[in-house]
């Protein structure tokens, strides 16, 4: 069967990169969707990835795309869902790969959100027929950059339905040396969000840079 069409809305920047060159190698139809798609083009033909990578703008992306993976910062998540939200397809799926991160003072934390997670926020802000799920959120961009070499971790995925998560995981499983965990309903967002800020600290205790989970006794 054909792999669903992916668009990546801020594949340019650091997460979305990585995630965009990782589906595509593992042959995913992928399109980054930029607010600048003449900028993207650039920076695309930069990456000089062996597999093809679209550029279009958000909108565009959008349309084309049966999964949109977010991955802008949070706080940029209401503006675009806002442009957007009349554009996608029937039963889409939205992937939600935000992290409400702060740094104040030097310290990292978790923005408080009224709907409990950034996942659950973005489900607030899309049409009821669109699925969410949420992933890709503790996996390391600077990982993720390195696509020849494998994670070797787990990735946490929940979602509003169980095709939402079934269909996450397919992405997840297509990266080299990514296992997904499925961890059920959306609520359980907040608890992988806490679990970025974590790794986080891990990373600054420890003086490392990729710090990331492994279940044991699955
Ligand atoms: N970095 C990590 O290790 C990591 C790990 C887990 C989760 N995440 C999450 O992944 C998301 C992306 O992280 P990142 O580090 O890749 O962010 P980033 O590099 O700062 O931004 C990603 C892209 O988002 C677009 N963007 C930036 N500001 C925007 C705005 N105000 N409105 C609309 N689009 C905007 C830009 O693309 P265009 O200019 O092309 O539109 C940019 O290249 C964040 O929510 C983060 O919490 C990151």
């Amino acid at each position: 069967m054909a792999l669903p069409p992916v668009a990546v809305l801020g594949g340019t920047g650091q997460h979305g990169r990585g995630l965009a060159c990782r589906l595509a190698r593992a042959g995913y139809p992928v399109v980054v969707g930029s607010r600048d798609p003449l900028r993207a083009v650039r920076v695309v033909d930069e990456w000089r990835e062996p597999c093809p990578i679209a550029t279009a703008s958000i909108l565009e992306a959008v349309q084309r795309a049966a999964v949109v993976v977010l991955a802008i910062p949070f706080d940029a998540v209401d503006p675009t869902l806002r442009s957007v939200s009349p554009c996608f397809a029937h039963e889409a799926l939205v992937v939600d790969v935000t992290v409400p991160l702060t740094f104040v003072g030097g310290v990292a934390g978790l923005a408080r959100v009224a709907e409990g997670s950034a996942a659950e926020h973005v489900k607030a802000r899309v049409p009821a027929h669109v699925r969410v799920a949420a992933t890709f959120k503790t996996v390391p961009a600077r990982l993720l950059h390195a696509a020849d070499s494998p994670l070797d971790c787990d990735e946490f995925v929940c979602g509003d339905s169980s095709s939402a998560r079934t269909d996450a995981s397919a992405l997840i499983t297509a990266v080299s040396g990514l296992r997904a965990v499925d961890v059920g309903p959306l609520s359980r967002a907040q608890a992988i969000e806490h679990l970025t800020l974590l790794a986080v600290a891990i990373n600054r205790r420890h003086h490392v840079h990729d710090a990331r989970f492994r279940i044991v006794g699955l």
